[in-house]
């Protein structure tokens, strides 16, 4: 590992840097903290790969197909080096962690290696590579590498949870530059890490320990950010509503209070079930949520994923329903139908708790949408495990559900102890079975809001309509309004994450609008503004 040098001054060039995420909102967070840690360093940003200086892919592992991309992706690349051997290549984040130095090994055209863990000395790590490339151009290289490996579960007391990742995430620019909404949506990390072990996931061994940021920092940060203009504000974490901090155990390094390392062994959810008990000075995740939606009022959408079913307690069922602009909206992977493949999985609950779940939530927020995901051909997986999941699919009424073929990942117990016993083509099959169930119920749930006039947070122009608008001339029409309006199809979401596709101005995009729903498919609403934009 090469020491990071606090002292080096920001470049005088501005050396063009591209930046490409996979994987999930953990890691676009991450990705928006290190492009705007290195512009602040001085550097600027390109969409054109083989126009940069440092190309940066940002990782996933949490499946053979995630990472498929990646090493594609870093062969190009390799061929590019051999006439530009000067490009510095950092592969970042979960991929980076599992794989280690052997990527390096297998792959010498990769400059930088660096964890989720350790996204905090990207910067560093990066001027350091371009500055010994500048001095020692075409001689020897080595890469610069920054992983956790398997120093990264001693952490298991509260003193050592003095990390500097918190500085990464205090130290987030609040200027509404991404392309999140127009910067009126944003992530706001409240807990790292994962401490459940299910048998088939990577997450625990590429993110390391769970870790809870403190409510202070968290409230505070969306403050700024709704200060900033955001108007919708997503909670993250892998166990989003396990979050809990024990205030009367905080911790203090200069001054900032530390996040605290979560228990392994048990919830430390009092109780835990749908009644937990709370130690007083705890800060439990409905505490969290109620916070947030009751000081800082410029929230209009407060959205939180993922959550695990397993402690799911009716305090926050109550904080939702209390709250109006917390949304209706619980994304509840389930993974099985099965009880004997979820104890395989490590799941910690049953089909019969997850199905309890389910009808506490729909008593408490009946107007609520709800999302899962499956993974099917998991090993010893038989077509009765099979027919019992289609079942839960059919009686969950989910909006929408990620259906994933098991998928080995070296590291976890699943690899290690299970054999992949489920052939390609029986997956294949279930997976198409699972889909068209899922098609059907989607179908059902959209076409139930057709007639109805729902509020529609505008997230962006769709990729057809941008399309199009590249292809005509003037896509300017009046609308009967009193200026020409250059109109688009614009998309956005509903309260309980429905997506929305209606003709409208771009600079609907960030705002809130009525829309009437005129029809629906299994994967979207369409429908029109129903007032004037200008008064919506
Ligand atoms: N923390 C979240 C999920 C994170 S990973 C949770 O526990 O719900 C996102 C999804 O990827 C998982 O819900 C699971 O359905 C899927 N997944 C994870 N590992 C997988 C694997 N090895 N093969 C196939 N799908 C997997
Ligand atoms: Fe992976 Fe399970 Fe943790 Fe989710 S809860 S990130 S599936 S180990
Ligand atoms: Fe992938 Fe890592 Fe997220 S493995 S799903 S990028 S936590």
């Amino acid at each position: 590992m090469t020491a990071v040098n606090d002292d080096n001054p920001p470049r005088a060039g501005r050396p063009s840097v591209y930046l490409e995420t996979f994987g999930c909102q953990m890691n676009v967070l991450d990705s928006q903290l290190v492009r705007s840690q290195l512009q602040s360093l001085g550097y600027r940003f390109t969409d054109d790969w083989k126009a940069a200086d440092v190309v940066l892919y940002n990782t996933c592992s949490v499946r053979e197909r995630a990472e498929q991309k990646v090493w594609s992706r870093v062969g190009e690349v390799g061929v590019h080096k051999q006439q530009r051997p000067e490009v510095v290549l950092g592969v970042i984040g979960c991929m980076a962690e599992r794989d280690g130095t052997d990527m390096i090994r297998k792959h010498p055209q990769i400059d930088l290696l660096i964890g989720p863990g350790e996204l905090d000395k990207a910067p560093q790590l990066i001027d350091n590579r371009l500055k010994t490339d500048l001095s020692s151009r075409g001689g020897a290289r080595h890469a610069e590498v920054a992983l956790q490996g398997n120093t990264h579960r001693r952490s298991a007391t509260l003193a050592a949870a003095e990390d500097s990742l918190e500085l990464l995430d205090l130290s987030r620019s609040f200027s509404p530059d991404d392309d999140m909404a127009g910067g009126r949506s944003a992530y706001v990390r409240i807990t790292r890490g994962c401490n459940k072990f299910c048998t088939y996931c990577v997450v625990p061994h590429t993110r390391g320990a769970e870790v809870h940021r403190p409510p202070d920092h968290i409230v505070d940060e969306c403050r700024k950010l709704a200060d900033q203009g955001a108007c919708e504000i997503t909670l993250l974490g892998q166990t989003v509503n396990h979050y809990h901090y024990d205030t009367a155990a905080s911790v203090t390094v200069n001054g900032v209070a530390q996040p605290q390392v979560g228990s392994v062994l048990s919830p430390n959810r009092g109780t835990g079930g749908p009644s937990p008990v709370f130690k007083p000075g705890v800060v439990s995740f409905a505490d969290l949520l109620a916070r947030i939606h009751d000081e800082v009022p410029g929230i209009q959408r407060l959205r939180f994923v993922t959550s695990f079913p397993r402690d799911f307690g009716n305090d926050i069922l109550q904080v939702i329903k209390d709250r109006p602009r917390i949304c209706r909206y619980l994304h509840l992977p389930v993974q099985s139908g099965s009880n004997r493949l979820l104890k395989l999985m490590n799941r910690g609950y049953t089909v019969e708790q997850y199905r309890d779940l389910l009808d506490r939530v729909r008593a408490y927020l009946p107007d609520a949408e709800l999302a899962t995901d499956i993974i099917c051909g998991f090993p010893t997986e038989t077509e009765e495990d099979h027919q019992a999941t289609a079942q839960l699919l059919r009686d969950g009424r989910f909006k929408n559900s990620f259906i994933f073929k098991y998928s080995p990942r070296p590291g976890t117990a699943a690899y290690d102890r299970l054999a992949d016993d489920v052939s390609e083509a029986d997956k294949k099959r279930r997976n198409n079975e699972l889909l068209a169930i899922q098609t059907e119920v989607s179908r059902e749930v959209h076409a139930a809001y057709v007639g109805k006039t729902v509020d529609v947070f505008v997230e962006s122009i769709s990729s057809k309509a941008r399309k199009t608008a590249l292809n005509e001339a003037d896509p300017s029409v009046t609308l009967g309004w009193e200026r020409p309006v250059e109109v688009t199809q614009l998309t956005g979401r509903t309260d309980g994450d429905l997506i929305v596709c209606f003709d409208g101005p771009p600079e609907l995009v960030g705002r809130m609008v009525p829309i009437r729903i005129q029809s629906s498919g299994p994967l979207i609403l369409l429908g029109d503004l129903a007032e004037h934009p200008a008064t919506a």
